[in-house]
């Protein structure tokens, strides 16, 4: 941990050790894993804050499932989505026929995941569900609904795991809350 010092003096407090995370993880694999029994399983990673989560997640599920990615961005800088999403890249697999599971790290606003959804189930798949790790449900400003999630948390910024700020400390094997002065 002490080589991480330059990151963690940005960090105010632990909020999830690696352990923690672990056990939230394996828990949804299992829900996943009894949902999805005899179904067509394909896992949608929402790169880049889900790729820590990503790599967790589908190996602790045990039925066979198939995985895709895409990256976006929604304009606004700092710690706010805007709502105007840009997909950066796209899926290679078309949907049709696939129970779809998208992957996401952190449900804020919704604005991201609720322009997703859309675009997603325009694409005709059997079923779409939403996991996300992380889950702000004070700061909901539309209708979206994870079916899996690993912790609700406070209105707080947090980093690691695969979450930045600033493309910054999405190597943290933990999740921490930043310290305001740092985006302020
Ligand atoms: P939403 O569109 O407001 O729900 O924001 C979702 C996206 O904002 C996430 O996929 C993250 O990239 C980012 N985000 C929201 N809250 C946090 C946070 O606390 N830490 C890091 N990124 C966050
Ligand atoms: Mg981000």
């Amino acid at each position: 941990m002490l080589e991480n010092r330059e990151m963690l003096q940005d960090i105010e407090d632990v909020l999830f050790t690696e352990r923690q995370i672990a056990v939230m993880v394996e828990r949804i694999g299992k829900e996943i894993s009894r949902d999805y029994q005899g179904k067509n399983l394909l896992l949608i990673s929402v790169l880049k804050g889900s790729v820590v989560f990503m790599a967790d997640l589908m190996r602790s599920i045990t039925i066979p499932a198939r995985i895709d990615f895409m990256a976006v961005s929604s304009y606004g800088s700092g710690v706010k989505t805007s709502g105007v999403v840009k997909i950066n890249m796209d899926l290679k697999i078309p949907l049709e026929g696939y129970d779809v599971v998208v992957v996401e790290d952190i449900l804020d606003s919704g604005k991201t995941l609720h322009y997703l959804m859309e675009l997603l189930q325009g694409r005709g798949p059997n079923s779409i569900r939403v996991c996300t790790l992380f889950d702000k449900p004070e700061r909901r400003e539309t209708d979206v609904q994870a079916s899996y999630v690993g912790s609700q948390i406070p209105d707080a910024f947090i980093v690691g795991y695969g979450l930045d700020y600033a493309e910054k400390y999405r190597n943290l094997p933990f999740v921490g809350i930043l310290k305001p002065e740092v985006y302020a």
